[in-house]
């Protein structure tokens, strides 16, 4: 693996400890993946932030970083933490978990790291564009960068995405490369739904045929017209978490598809393969549910502008956690929507999220829009889940039933 004189000074120490700890970090990784170079990044966005996850070994590793002299050369955020940096307590989060996760966002920034902790850095400012190598680790949202924006990154560890902040570098292989990126299966979606449920149902269903296919095949969507940013973010949550997808072409809608021609070998995605992924995703009723999440990924300002002209008014009767980043909250501040949210009783999740946040053993049963949130909930936290529409998603906050409200739905 060539390195650049500048890369090989970081790697002999000369810009300090942490730098050097990146380095071996990366050319590592080069050395595994057989990388020719390293690569220039503009762009990082680091997971492992929930100490909930990490646990006294990574705070010690992070602090270790911190301490050995480490600064961010470039554009970097967080991925979600544990909690609410600010307003942990009303969501009951415990103290000593408390005081653990803000010395792992302090050390972050004490390397001049953004710590807007969001897995949606491309709607607060994180905002590669076509062609840039970037360096993300959040599963939905290096999907989301390499199919929807074009730009080009692997799909990070915490540490590796840590080194390339350190360095401005990442190892030139897989997604930063063209023949990664290159479609090798067609679907053709026979559905036209809508919704980020639907999206989130589609994603599994794509995803699950892809795992069954191997050896990393990258889907080539036809079939859907038009879809929305939040439509995208939804589809790519669940594409990267079913399929473990960190690309793929929309006909029509992503950049790169227009690059390459529908390979020849096609599936058929039929509505009874929707219905049974939607199906799949519910295991209990929503009346049963004690515990309502939208936000995952985090909501736009569109996405909290609908939550707050449902909630208006009305008093919600279950735990319901609105998750999204800081800068988004702040605008949602701006535009009074937090005000009718918070009076119907609904809570704010900032800077975290339904499965980040350590909240195993507290809840019996999640209803959400999200197809990924399904998954962690019941993989990670052992909720049972519930599979609803966005507004349905509110609906089943406020206790209300579908049948009650058939104008609502028209
Ligand atoms: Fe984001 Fe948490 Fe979902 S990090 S994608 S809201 S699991």
């Amino acid at each position: 693996m060539k390195l650049t004189a500048e890369e090989q000074a970081m790697l002999d120490g000369k810009h300090g400890r942490a730098t050097q700890k990146a380095m071996q970090i990366l050319t590592a990784l080069g050395m595994i993946y057989e990388a020719d170079c390293m690569l220039p990044v503009t762009s990082v966005q680091i997971a492992g932030v929930s100490y909930d996850n990490l646990g006294d070994a990574g705070l010690q590793f992070l602090s270790e970083m911190a301490e050995g002299g480490g600064k961010a050369c470039v554009l970097t955020t967080l991925n979600p933490a544990g909690m609410d940096i600010e307003n942990w307590a009303a969501l009951g989060i415990d103290p000593e978990f408390a005081a653990n996760q803000r010395r792992v966002i302090e050390a972050f920034a004490r390397m001049g790291i953004i710590t807007t902790c969001t897995c949606t850095p491309y709607l607060t400012g994180n905002l590669p564009h076509y062609g840039e190598h970037i360096a993300w680790a959040e599963s939905s949202a290096v999907c989301y960068a390499n199919s929807v924006l074009g730009a080009r990154s692997n799909r990070e560890g915490g540490p590796s995405a840590l080194a390339a902040a350190l360095t401005g570098r990442t190892a030139g292989y897989g997604m930063h490369l063209d023949e990664a990126r290159q479609p090798t299966v067609t679907f053709n979606v026979m559905d036209r739904g809508q919704g980020t449920h639907w999206f989130g149902a589609l994603g599994k269903a794509i995803g699950e045929r892809l795992q069954a296919l191997g050896s990393r095949p990258v889907a080539f969507i036809r079939g859907v017209p038009v879809a929305s940013l939040e439509q995208l973010k939804s589809f790519s949550a669940s594409l990267a978490t079913y399929g473990g997808a960190a690309i793929f072409h929309m006909e029509g809608i992503s950049p790169e598809a227009g690059l390459h021609r529908p390979p020849q070998e096609t599936i058929s995605v039929q509505m009874a393969d929707l219905e049974a992924a939607q199906g799949s995703l519910s295991d209990s009723s929503a009346s049963q549910a004690d515990f309502v999440s939208l936000g995952c990924p985090h909501l736009s300002i569109q996405e909290i502008a609908r939550i707050a002209e449902l909630l208006e008014g009305r008093q919600v009767t279950k735990e319901f956690w609105i998750t999204t980043a800081r800068p988004t909250k702040q605008i949602a501040d701006q535009m009074g929507y937090t005000v009718a949210i918070e009076a119907s009783g609904a809570k704010f999740a900032v800077d975290t999220c339904c499965v980040v946040a350590p909240i195993k053993g507290r809840f019996q049963a999640l209803v959400t829009d999200s197809a990924k949130a399904c998954y962690y909930a019941a993989s990670k936290n052992r909720f049972q889940t519930v599979f609803l529409p966005f507004d349905e998603v509110v609906y089943a906050a406020l206790g209300e039933q579908a049948a009650l409200r058939n104008e609502d739905l028209q």
